[in-house]
């Protein structure tokens, strides 16, 4: 199985002071800063736009991990491309193609992200793993941060890592909504690797965010 990896949502972060923030995460070790791109109709709220990514690119070396919550992603995946995603996400509830989806992504050199709402039978990625670098477990229904956690999405990121055994494909494994020291260690157990870190775990605002950052990113390795 992949290194445990630690995606810092962005969206979480005091945009008043977001370059502060995103040097506390970069000391605190975390690593990739996980972008929610909302756009009103997927999901009922609105998030990060293109200009502000356009200025934090040169100002940082971490990886950004583009979750895309839109609908019709496709026309989209070239300016995040441009706008220097590393991962691009995208949805698989309302997109029939998904092959070809992941196959436009890979064209541009990125990797491959198919997200899953905590209700979407994962069984489908039986066909689709080998085209795919990251599977994204959604375990909220997408759209807001400071939700509850869904447990039953614990026996599907299991599914996901075995179907991956099974087709003997690698693939990283992502969680990502009201992922804490509490919901961690069932989810890594059953075989996630990323975790999206968000309000429920570095962004509580109950310590600083660089100590906050390095804390949790050890707790997630060790568990
Ligand atoms: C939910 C977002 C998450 C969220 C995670 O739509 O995709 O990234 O920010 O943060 P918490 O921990 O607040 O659920
Ligand atoms: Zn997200």
């Amino acid at each position: 199985m992949r290194d445990v990896k630690i995606s810092a949502s962005l969206d979480c972060a005091n945009y008043l002071a977001l370059l502060e923030d995103v040097r506390k995460l970069e000391r605190g070790g975390v690593d990739m800063l996980h972008i929610d791109v909302m756009d009103g109709v997927f999901v009922p709220n609105f998030a990060i736009g293109t200009n502000l990514l356009r200025k934090l690119r040169p100002m940082t070396h971490l990886p950004f991990d583009v979750h895309l919550m839109v609908v019709n992603p496709e026309p989209h995946f070239s300016l995040f491309a441009q706008l220097g995603a590393d991962y691009i996400t995208f949805h698989a509830e309302g997109n029939a193609r998904l092959h070809h989806l992941a196959l436009a992504v890979r064209r541009l050199g990125k990797k491959v992200g198919i997200a899953l709402n905590p209700a979407t039978d994962p069984e489908f990625l039986s066909y689709l793993l080998p085209y795919v670098d990251l599977v994204l477990c959604m375990t909220v229904d997408p759209g807001f941060v400071g939700q509850k956690f869904v447990p039953e999405v614990v026996a599907k990121v299991r599914r996901v890592r075995e179907i991956a055994c099974e087709l003997g494909v690698d693939v990283d494994v992502a969680v990502d909504g009201g992922i804490s020291e509490e919901t961690v260690p069932l989810l890594k157990e059953a075989g996630a690797n990323v975790f999206v870190a968000g309000t429920s775990s570095i962004f509580s605002g109950k310590e600083d965010l660089e100590v906050a950052a390095r804390r949790f990113g050890e707790f997630c390795r060790r568990t």
